[in-house]
């Protein structure tokens, strides 16, 4: 998948031999997005980020799980993901991050566009997820400005450490998605 998402920002797929700019963006992210990803994704070197977009190839391979970077001015500044996608049940889940300096210019809400686009259109996907942990302000903005349900609170799912932290669920169906497209 290719997107335009700015006059300077683009997305593309984000592959296995991009590992040393991928580790490269993960030192200006890591501090950043650590409290609200997946401990897995918070690598500290290229074997490490190599490690993780070769998970996700695997995934693509199988039609499952994908990764894609968003370059703003040539720079790898983030990205989203299918965190999961199932083209037979028909559900996929969306994630994503950035680092610091790429935030607040909608480079993310474009991005996670692009794929809810595909995965509708495209691929007949029927629900898209997104979960992040309650407290993660930023990212519940992002899914209510995609037009996404709030659809409630796993309580303490979410485990960092000792610390067990909520869940938020929020989904939108393809049919929410092509009454949107028709305004
Ligand atoms: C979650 C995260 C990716 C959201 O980034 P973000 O920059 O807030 O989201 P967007 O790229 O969609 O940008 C929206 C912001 O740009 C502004 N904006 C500017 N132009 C915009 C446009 N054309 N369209 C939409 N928003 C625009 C919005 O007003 C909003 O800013 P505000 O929050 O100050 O009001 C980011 O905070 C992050 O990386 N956090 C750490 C990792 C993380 O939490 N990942 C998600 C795990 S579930």
């Amino acid at each position: 998948m290719f997107a335009q998402l700015s006059d300077t920002a683009e997305l593309r797929p984000l592959e296995v031999w991009q590992a040393e700019e991928f580790a490269a963006h993960l030192d200006r992210a890591r501090e950043h997005i650590r409290p609200w990803v997946g401990p897995s994704f918070v690598t500290v070197d290229v074997a490490g980020a190599k490690a993780t977009l070769t998970r996700y190839a695997e995934g693509a391979a199988r039609d499952g799980a994908r990764i894609y970077g968003i370059w703003g001015a040539g720079v790898l500044v983030g990205g989203v993901m299918f965190v999961e996608f199932s083209a037979a049940a028909g559900t996929c889940e969306i994630g994503c991050w950035l680092e610091p300096g790429a935030e607040g210019k909608g480079l993310i809400t474009a991005a996670c566009r692009a794929l809810l686009e595909w995965a509708f259109e495209v691929r007949g996907i029927h629900r898209a997820e997104w979960r992040c942990r309650a407290d993660n302000g930023r990212s519940s903005a992002v899914a209510e400005r995609l037009g996404m349900t709030f659809e409630g609170v796993l309580r303490e799912a979410w485990r960092i450490g000792d610390t067990y932290y909520d869940k938020q669920v929020w989904a939108l169906l393809n049919k929410d998605w092509a009454r949107e497209a028709l305004g």
